[in-house]
């Protein structure tokens, strides 16, 4: 579900507000020219996670998502000169991609890409003493969202911000499709973060040139 109108008001901010770079429009290039899906966040989205990770100070970003590191781009470019994102990806390839765009992009000392299923990847990074992170950008496979924002409480400090992408997914969201576990992943994580005391939490809807899709932003209480 697309309407040209939203797209028309979406390249009218986006012109204006987040108008990108030579890096961001080269990752997207060479994820395209790579065969991933065409996917990745819109620009005034990236430009939303971007002032998040801004507003909230960020040092230590977790993303749990990075297809051709196109999110991951804005969200580092958010970071000081000492800090860390960590980026999950499951597909070798798509790990690859992104690795060379975050580079083109001079953001290699601070990103760190991993591949592997995140659900595996996470508790290693617990064994390491990785966190507490300030900022998840949860954008995976819908599924295990419910498992992505537990391990984000794990991972987590007082005041950390959580973002997860796609909670809306063209109205869906709103009733029970038992047939499609991205819907009943997402609606068990927006469950669990209603009933979780230590999450404050909010939804929206979002339309765009990414159809009609939603976003989720918590903070862990202090
Ligand atoms: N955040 C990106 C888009 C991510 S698309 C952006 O906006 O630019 C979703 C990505 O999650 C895909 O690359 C997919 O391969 C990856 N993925 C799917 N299942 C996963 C899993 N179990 N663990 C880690 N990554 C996974
Ligand atoms: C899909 C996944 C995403 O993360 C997204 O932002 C849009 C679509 C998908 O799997 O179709
Ligand atoms: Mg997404």
């Amino acid at each position: 579900m697309t309407n040209s109108q939203w797209t028309d008001v979406d390249r009218y901010f986006t012109e204006l507000l987040a108008p990108g770079d030579e890096a961001l429009s080269a990752a997207l290039t060479a994820s395209t020219a790579a065969g991933l899906p065409e996917i990745a966040v819109a620009p005034n989205q990236g430009k939303l996670l971007h002032l998040l990770a801004r507003v909230q100070g960020a040092r230590n970003i977790l993303e749990i998502g990075t297809l051709g590191g196109y999110s991951t781009i804005w969200l580092a470019r958010a970071l000081p000169a000492d800090g860390r994102l960590v980026t999950l990806e499951y597909d070798p390839a798509h790990a690859d991609v992104a690795r060379a765009n975050i580079a083109r992009a001079g953001l290699d000392e601070l990103v760190e890409v991993r591949t592997g299923a995140a659900l595996e990847s996470l508790p290693k990074l617990e064994a390491e003493g990785a966190g507490p992170f300030d900022l998840f950008f949860i954008d995976a496979d819908k599924v295990n969202n419910p498992r992505y924002v537990e391990w984000a409480l794990k991972l987590s400090r007082p005041g950390t911000v959580i973002v997860v992408d796609n909670v809306v997914r063209g109205g869906r969201v709103a009733t029970e499709h038992p047939d499609d576990p991205a819907i009943t992943g997402t609606r068990e994580m927006i469950e669990l973060v209603a009933r979780e005391p230590r999450l404050d939490a909010t939804a929206f809807q979002t339309v765009g040139s990414k159809g009609y899709d939603g976003l989720l932003v918590a903070r862990v209480v202090d």
